[in-house]
């Protein structure tokens, strides 16, 4: 579109205040300012912002939700099968791995990918160096190049392209990290007019994780998998580190119903942990989010006096390559609506970044997508052995917090290895300790692996 017929489209929808400062603008700020503006889609605005005055809320909350069923810890009978089912699939080389790395990572107050944040107990080692190490020794213990696909977003892609570049790629082959760019969606002041984030630029968002079926479909990533007869995709985040990406177990849980995409969750820790709750609406699978949960439900008891609504998702999934190919360009998730302090320029052409809520976010989640599979398993894990998010600056979901269980798991490998580590009066491994994933994936492996005389001592690495 050229210039007069941006300007008219704007005017036509009452949102010609974006070019308040158009005559202070250079040529290529002009540029820029058309560039951002051309990206608006008008029809997608207006329903989401009518959406919002009239109080419709695209998630419906169901009222009748019961618990999904769970292929829980200690229902192992199926688990060598399902094993070998998932080992058969990645030897076959029809496994690739998929990070969806294109948020903001605002919580944190870290300046950069959150992927190049730093948290080695002893090396500093960055999230993105730990999972490439699991997905490099993975690609070893089953003799295939494991692809990974990374999703991106304006925000951060370039700097990932380059931290990926700049470590040579962590040994996986530049033709074996794809990182790919997610859309990018306009945000809204609380009277729903288009912000302007600097004089010639609208504020963005990405649209959310469950952005990752169009980008997937439309950015190449798919088109590469179909030429390397990818059919399985395993999803993770980028903030754990503990984060199994590549399980025969679940892939062959997934494999062995024929799911579309599947989850692992683990026991909440309490009632209000903030993680999805996985329940069954109408016999559907479902994720319903902390903050939508009812209170009644998140704190309700089932007959055996335990939390009815245990399930708490981790954002671990299986995705069939299939699945995405069906839904993918088309897939028509809610939208989500978050309000935000969205940083922008006043009338005077300072720019502000507010104490308060100021705007709205929209964005989509990949988890809506469970209700339209027609299979889904459900698979419950460890949490010592594959939780550690780091979400929050301090306290809860922490560098700090992530660290420690990091060390613990590795003391757990230790001792069931025979080896004496010192633990703190709470039962926390008081030492840090490291062990790569390049020197073992999990304990079977560790303990197989573990040196003689190894002096169990802090700053410990292997
Ligand atoms: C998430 C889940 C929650 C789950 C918990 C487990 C949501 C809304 N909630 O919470 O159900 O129990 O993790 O740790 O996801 N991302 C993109 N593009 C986007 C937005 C996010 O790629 O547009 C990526 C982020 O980079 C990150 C991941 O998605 O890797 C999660 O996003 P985040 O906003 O941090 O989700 P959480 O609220 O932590």
């Amino acid at each position: 579109m050229n210039e007069s017929d941006v300007k008219k489209l704007f005017e036509d929808n009452g949102q010609e205040h974006v070019f308040g400062f158009w005559n202070e603008l250079d040529p290529s700020q002009k540029n820029n300012l058309i560039e951002s503006c051309s990206q608006v889609d008008f029809k997608w605005l207006k329903e989401r912002c009518d959406n919002v005055k009239n109080g419709i809320n695209e998630i419906e909350i169901p009222t009748d939700i019961t618990p999904a069923p769970v292929i829980c810890l200690t229902d192992t009978k199926d688990h060598k099968e399902a094993t070998v089912l998932g080992i058969e699939a990645l030897k076959a080389g029809k496994v690739g791995v998929f990070l969806v790395a294109g948020g903001q990572g605002s919580r944190l107050g870290f300046n950069g990918p959150k992927g190049c944040y730093e948290v080695g107990p002893c090396t500093n080692k960055t999230l993105f160096q730990w999972h490439a190490e699991q997905i490099r020794a993975s690609s070893i213990r089953y003799g295939v190049s494991i692809p990974w696909y990374i999703m991106t977003s304006t925000l951060n892609h370039d700097d990932t392209e380059k931290f990926f570049k700049d470590n040579d790629y962590f040994g996986l082959g530049a033709e074996n990290v794809k990182c790919f760019k997610q859309r990018m969606v306009p945000s809204v002041d609380l009277n729903y007019k288009l912000i302007l984030a600097q004089k010639d630029g609208l504020a963005v968002n990405p649209d959310g994780h469950g952005g990752c079926f169009w980008a997937l479909c439309n950015r190449g990533a798919l088109d590469d998998m179909k030429t390397r007869g990818i059919e399985y995709l395993s999803y993770f985040q980028v903030d754990n580190p503990l984060v199994k990406i590549i399980d025969p177990l679940f892939i062959g849980y997934h494999v062995k119903a024929g799911a579309q995409m599947s989850s692992k969750i683990l026991k909440k820790a309490y009632p209000e942990e903030k993680v999805g709750h996985i329940c069954l609406d109408e016999g559907k699978t479902t994720v319903i989010e902390y903050s939508d949960m009812p209170e009644d439900q998140m704190h309700a008891k089932g007959d055996d006096g335990e939390l009815k609504f245990w399930a708490g998702s981790i954002a671990i999934h299986i995705l069939s390559t299939s699945f995405v190919d069906e839904v993918g360009g088309q897939a028509k998730l809610p939208w989500h609506v978050a309000h935000k302090k969205i940083p922008f320029i006043d009338d005077f052409g300072s720019h502000v970044v507010p104490s308060s809520n100021n705007g709205i976010k929209f964005e989509t989640f990949v988890f809506d997508a469970l209700p339209i599979t027609s299979s889904s398993i459900t698979l419950e894990v460890a949490r010592e052995e594959e939780f550690a998010p780091v979400k929050n600056a301090d306290g809860l979901d922490s560098p700090a917090s992530c660290r420690q269980l990091m060390s613990n798991r590795f003391g757990e490998w230790l001792e069931a290895a025979g080896k004496s580590v010192p633990r703190d009066g709470e039962g926390n491994v008081s030492i840090n300790i490291e062990i790569s994933p390049l020197f073992a994936l999990d304990q079977d492996e560790f303990a197989g692996k573990c040196p003689e005389g190894l002096e169990v001592k802090d700053g410990m690495v292997l």
